[in-house]
């Protein structure tokens, strides 16, 4: 996750260079330039399409910037009427560009390499949509959620048809496999959680599969706790990714039981490196690597992360998993 990130010297130099971060998110031959770095640098077993979730809002009509060292700036969606401003289908022409970039890695990777696409998840989308900003908690969508539900149904709606088309296209285009990102997935309580979470991407799966019949789907409901176990009950993903906070135990016995899991190092003992690094890897693995697994952090890797940590950790794997 986020392993194309601003941690690495090569990106930063690539990103200086093109100004904007959508700037390299558009233009396909810096997008797969920088998709590629990490594998190059590291000979991770999988890429990650270097893109961002907030694609779809922009080919929906809404103007999304990236200010420095501030995130991300949308024009809000304040209450029902704000949302005649977003588009019925999300335009392609905005989104070719990615499909370009899927084409021009798949060509350049080793076959060996899995090319991993993804797209946020509806609800996730919806938070950044409605307040135009990242907020710690989602007040913003989850008050338009219980004060205007059909017109926050109808915009969840949209967003399941424009993420099914855009995996769709993505898997087409050369993805092996794709993730949908519900970063705030943990923020709702269970009724909440199934009616934005779990149905939509249940809808997802099905538009995509109703396309392409062995799409390979990983759903990725950060900080959805004890709730995990329902949602991998109830959304048909053939692997799920495990935050840092989720408990090894819990998930070996409910959610590796089912499908094969993928985590959940905390970033920031990659962070911290040392001792707690090597002992954190050690639980991650003797947690899951006896049964299909994918390692990997909980979320995205924080900038600051020293690359010495970063092999020092894959040494450790490694070192434990040869081969693998
Ligand atoms: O490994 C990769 O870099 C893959 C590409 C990728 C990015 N964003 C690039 C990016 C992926 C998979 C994402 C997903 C994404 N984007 C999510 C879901 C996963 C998660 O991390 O929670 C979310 C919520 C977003 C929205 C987003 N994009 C935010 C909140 C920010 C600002 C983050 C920050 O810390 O400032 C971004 C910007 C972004 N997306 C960067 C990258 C590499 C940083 C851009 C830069 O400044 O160079």
């Amino acid at each position: 996750m986020r392993q194309a990130g601003r941690y690495l010297p090569e990106y930063r130099a690539l990103r200086a260079k093109a100004g904007e971060f959508l700037n390299l998110v558009y233009t396909p031959e810096l997008a797969s330039e920088v998709t590629l770095q990490p594998v190059r640098r590291f000979g991770f077993d999988a890429a990650i399409l270097f893109s961002d979730i907030l694609v779809i809002p922009q080919a929906l009509g809404q103007t999304v910037t990236f200010a420095a060292g501030e995130g991300p700036r949308l024009d809000p969606i304040a209450d029902a009427k704000a949302m005649r401003r977003i588009a019925g289908e999300a335009d392609q022409k905005v989104l070719a560009p990615i499909y370009e970039t899927v084409r021009l890695v798949k060509a350049a990777l080793d076959p060996r390499t899995a090319l991993l696409g993804f797209c946020g998840a509806p609800w996730t989308v919806a938070t950044y949509m409605i307040a135009g900003q990242g907020t710690p908690d989602q007040a913003p969508a989850r008050l338009f959620a219980y004060r205007e539900p059909q017109a926050f149904a109808g915009l969840i709606d949209l967003l399941v048809e424009a993420s099914a088309g855009y995996l769709v296209r993505q898997l087409q285009a050369g993805a092996d496999a794709v993730q949908i990102f519900d970063t705030w997935a943990g923020v709702l309580p269970p009724e909440e959680f199934a009616r934005w979470c779990i149905a939509p991407a249940r809808q997802i799966i099905a538009k995509v599969r109703a396309r392409i019949p062995a799409a390979k789907i990983i759903g990725f409901p950060r900080g959805a706790g004890a709730l995990l176990a329902r949602y991998v009950e109830d959304v048909p993903v053939d692997a799920v990714g495990l935050d840092w906070t989720v408990d090894r135990g819990f998930a070996r016995e409910r959610i590796q039981s089912r499908m094969p899991v993928q985590g959940n190092l905390d970033p920031l003992v990659l962070v911290a490196g040392g001792a707690a690094l090597d002992r954190a890897v050690d639980d991650v693995l003797d947690a899951f690597a006896a049964k299909p697994f994918i390692f990997n952090l909980g979320h995205g890797i924080v900038p600051e992360t020293p690359l010495a940590h970063v092999e020092q950790m894959l040494a450790r794997i490694r070192g434990k998993q040869p081969g693998r």
